[in-house]
């Protein structure tokens, strides 16, 4: 039972110090995180774009904890969606985005992430494309959903993830199906309670499949986000049974994780986004890939051992 360690460790910041600093770490996040550069994350977008991927940039940075911080974190999405605009390529480049690198753990935290995310929206929606706010630790859900709701009065395709192992979750894809919201459904990927989340995978996925179903089923857009290949197989099978046309719905890896099945689902005609994340503090974001896999875990220590 590694995850629940690593996961601890992930919003450690002794523990960051330490793997941040050692100098082979980077060769082994380079798996999960392409590069530190905005112009490194262009181009590998460039090359996914031209595989018949799409993405999802994420200008990594999460509990951030003064509002200079917060600002940076706002001008780096600025400067994402100030790129993208340049591109012309649509909702084929998105962008996501992490309410606590916004402030949102701050005092005031939720006007202020408010605040923050609005230019971001705006600039992406004049530029042709969407913002998906991501899901962090139940403290946020509320908080994270009723920003959305604000967005969406004035940019209805503003989107947000959710997370199966929450107990309440399926009660959220019913309002945001109904809503017609674009809702990214994903397993979760951080230590919950008992009080509040699925502690078994089994359950986890059933939830899933429940959230699945009333997302398409619904009016809105869902965003498959999974690399389970169960899952991938029961939503292909759910949409064509609910009449679900391609492009009406899509699915979502991460980058760095079964990239042949990303192609594959492409190649078969379906919308495949790429989660690319960037930027210097991918700690965090690294730790919570470690921790969903133990093998990556001995990847990293062999990496670390010099072999
Ligand atoms: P599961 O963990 O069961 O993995 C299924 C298979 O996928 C594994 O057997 C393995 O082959 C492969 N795999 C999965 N993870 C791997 C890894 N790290 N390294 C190597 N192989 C791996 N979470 C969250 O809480 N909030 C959020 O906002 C988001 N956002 C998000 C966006 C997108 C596009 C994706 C795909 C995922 C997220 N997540 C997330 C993460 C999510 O909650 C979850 O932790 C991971 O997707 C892993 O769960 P799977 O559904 O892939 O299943």
């Amino acid at each position: 039972m590694l995850g629940p360690v690593l996961l601890a460790a992930a919003r450690s910041d002794t523990v960051r110090r330490l793997v941040s600093g050692a100098p082979v770490t980077r060769g082994v996040v380079a798996r999960f995180v392409p590069g530190e550069r905005l112009e490194t994350a262009l181009d590998a977008a460039a090359g996914l774009l031209a595989d018949g991927l799409e993405v999802t940039f994420d200008h990594l940075g999460e509990d951030v904890t003064d509002v200079a911080s917060a600002l940076r974190s706002r001008d780096a999405c600025l400067a994402l969606v100030e790129a993208l605009a340049g591109e012309d390529l649509g909702t084929r480049a998105e962008v996501s985005v992490k309410l606590s690198a916004l402030g949102q753990a701050l005092p005031g935290g939720h006007d202020l992430a408010l605040r923050h995310v609005l230019p971001v929206v705006e600039a992406a929606a004049a530029a042709g494309t969407t913002v998906t706010l991501d899901m962090e630790d139940h403290t946020t859900t509320d908080s994270t959903l009723a920003i959305l709701a604000e967005l969406r009065e004035r940019f209805p395709e503003t989107g947000a993830a959710v997370q199966s192992y929450l107990f309440r979750t399926e009660k959220d894809c019913q309002t945001l199906a109904a809503s017609g919201a674009r809702v990214r459904l994903v397993k979760g990927a951080y230590r919950e309670p008992a009080s509040v989340a699925y502690q078994h995978r089994a359950e986890v996925d059933r939830a899933y499949v429940r959230c699945l179903r009333t997302l398409l089923a619904g009016e809105g857009y869902p965003m498959v986000a999974t690399h389970d290949p169960r899952l991938v197989a029961v939503a292909q099978a759910l949409a064509a049974r609910l009449g679900r046309r391609p492009g009406s719905y899509e699915f979502q890896m991460l980058y760095g994780i079964r990239p042949v099945e990303q192609r594959r689902l492409a190649a078969e005609g379906h919308r495949m986004r790429v989660y690319l994340p960037y930027g210097t503090d991918w700690y965090g974001y690294f730790m919570r890939r470690l921790a969903e896999r133990p093998a990556n875990l001995a990847f990293f220590a062999r990496s670390l051992a010099g072999r």
